[in-house]
């Protein structure tokens, strides 16, 4: 399949947004998205990146110079005081009609190339419990699953619990 990689640019920020969004509905948590194009833009492409994310396009018919953005990987680095550096996978997705047709592969190899390169010693990444298609996607590609296997469990802290826990606004 003709399809090309490439490093996201500011341009692609309204792409990724729709894409953030098509996953979400995929995961059926659509509602939970309130981040703006702003947001994406100022966090992505400013000073200090706080994700950096890969653009998957397949040639059009020609009619503009933009290829049709059909899949992306957003992602960054974080540490493991174990092992080291690691690779996090925030989002992967490819659109409905294009997928099965290897990008989704492409685009795991293009972030294990960084990885190996980056020096991480692996990639980490949350899968929905009810994604059974993703997680047999990703076990056919050797992932382990660590809630299964060592028992973790995800947490958070919400906006609501950080402003109890912080230092109070002076009066
Ligand atoms: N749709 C999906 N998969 C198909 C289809 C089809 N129409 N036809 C065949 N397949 C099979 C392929 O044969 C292949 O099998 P393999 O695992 O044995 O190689 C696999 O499904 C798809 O492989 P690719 O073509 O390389 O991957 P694709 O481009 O379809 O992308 C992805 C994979 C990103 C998981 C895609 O299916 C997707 O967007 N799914 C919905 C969203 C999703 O679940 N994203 C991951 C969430 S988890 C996270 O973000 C960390």
């Amino acid at each position: 399949m003709d399809y090309q990689l490439r490093k996201a640019e500011p341009k692609d920020v309204p792409d990724i947004l729709r894409l953030v969004k098509e996953l979400a509905k995929y995961e059926e948590m659509e509602n939970q998205v309130t981040l703006t194009e702003k947001e994406l833009l100022e966090d992505g492409f400013g000073d200090t990146p706080f994700y950096h994310c890969v653009i998957a396009e397949i040639p059009g018919d020609g009619s503009s110079d933009d290829l049709p953005v059909v899949g992306f990987a957003m992602y960054y680095f974080t540490y493991d005081p174990w092992v080291g550096k690691q690779l996090y996978l925030e989002d992967f997705y490819v659109m409905k009609q294009s997928r099965g047709l290897g990008i989704g592969s492409g685009l795991l190899r293009h972030l294990s190339d960084l990885a190996m390169k980056t020096r991480c010693t692996g990639m980490m990444f949350v899968v929905a419990e009810n994604n059974e298609p993703s997680v047999q996607f990703y076990k056919r590609r050797g992932a382990e699953d660590l809630s299964e296997e060592e028992g973790w469990r995800l947490f958070r802290f919400d906006k609501t619990s950080l402003v109890k826990m912080a230092t109070p606004p002076e009066e």
